[in-house]
């Protein structure tokens, strides 16, 4: 891929896909197209279909997805697995019939076991149960990931996938009913007048990592990376959501923290190994600290929109 190449990147508005945008343009990329929803709903195949055929797109970016948090995970499983389905069917089946030259697919690390061991590495994959709350989600991007490797193995379809951590960053979705933890904790802190009430005893482990330097991996990806097997994308560390609503309350301004430990804590620990994209030459540079503040900032800035 160099800076002429015609690039597509599916779900452009979305916390990824923007990155994906800002980043390549960055690196004065002059050809990236996307598409909106109202003239091509990804799940449509005919619509997609003749978007390929018109766009001719020579490198694919799939961040196109429905996405959610706990609480959306729980009540839409249905079109949870339906629009992802559809979605990455879709386009993994146009990119192979319209000759692009690489497709990168992103999933996400629920594909892991809910009790994996620490840190997780690739390998992991369908070796005990899935978390129950998110499997529906979890089963169509396994599903996403074992399409790209068929379609690799019987059409030379050149596909990868890639498993990022929880993400945050500017464009995060702030609604309190189908948001993650990171962008919900902004907004919670923002907003309380003295005193933010938070789930669980705050002593689960969770990895974060902006999105900014996800878009900097799946660039180091779409130009080195071949392999069959998917890739994990985090930090390789991770905080107690004590320590993150700490980290949160001093850039948002101090409110005092009260723990509801009638709700559920959730996995102890979920933290990916990352050896293997550092073997690539990629590491992550924003400090979880820093990122809050720039995520802040860019809040406060867009309050009326997110
Ligand atoms: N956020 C995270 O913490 C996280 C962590 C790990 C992995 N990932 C993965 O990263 C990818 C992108 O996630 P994200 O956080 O960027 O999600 P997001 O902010 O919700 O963005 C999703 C994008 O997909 C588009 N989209 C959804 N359904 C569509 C449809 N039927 N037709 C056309 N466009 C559609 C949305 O379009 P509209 O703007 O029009 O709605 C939006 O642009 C997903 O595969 C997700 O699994 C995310």
């Amino acid at each position: 891929m160099d800076s002429d190449s015609k690039v597509f990147v599916a779900g452009h508005r979305g916390l990824v896909g923007s990155a994906i945008i800002r980043n390549l343009e960055k690196k004065s990329y002059k050809n990236v197209y996307w598409i909106s929803r109202d003239n091509c709903d990804l799940r449509n195949k005919e619509r997609v279909d003749a978007y390929f055929r018109q766009a001719k797109p020579e490198y694919v970016f799939l961040a196109a997805a429905k996405v959610g948090g706990i609480l959306a995970n729980r009540d839409y499983p249905a079109e949870f697995i339906y629009d992802n389905l559809m979605i990455q069917t879709n386009i993994i089946d146009a990119a192979y019939r319209n000759g692009v030259k690489k497709l990168l697919f992103l999933g996400s690390s629920c594909i892991y076991p809910k009790f994996p061991k620490i840190p997780i590495t690739e390998d992991q994959l369908m070796t005990s149960p899935l978390e129950e709350s998110n499997s529906a989600y979890a089963i169509a991007k396994i599903a996403g990931m074992r399409m790209c490797q068929a379609y690799k193995e019987q059409y030379r379809l050149n596909a990868i996938s890639l498993m990022p951590t929880n993400l945050y960053g500017i464009n995060d979705n702030f609604d309190l009913e189908n948001s993650h933890v990171l962008p919900a904790m902004i907004r919670k802190f923002h907003e309380a007048e003295e005193k933010v009430t938070l789930w669980g005893d705050g002593s689960v482990m969770r990895e974060f990592l902006h999105v900014d330097d996800l878009a900097e991996a799946c660039y180091v990806c779409m130009q080195k990376y071949e392999d069959d097997e998917h890739i994990n994308v985090g930090t390789g560390e991770d905080v107690t959501i004590k320590e993150l609503a700490e980290t949160v309350a001093k850039v948002v301004g101090n409110k005092s923290i009260e723990w509801d430990t009638s709700k559920p804590n959730g996995t102890p620990r979920k933290v990916l190994n990352v050896d293997k994209i550092k073997s690539l030459g990629w590491e992550p540079k924003i400090s979880l600290e820093e990122g809050i503040k720039s995520t802040y900032e860019w809040y406060l800035k867009n309050y009326d929109k997110v």
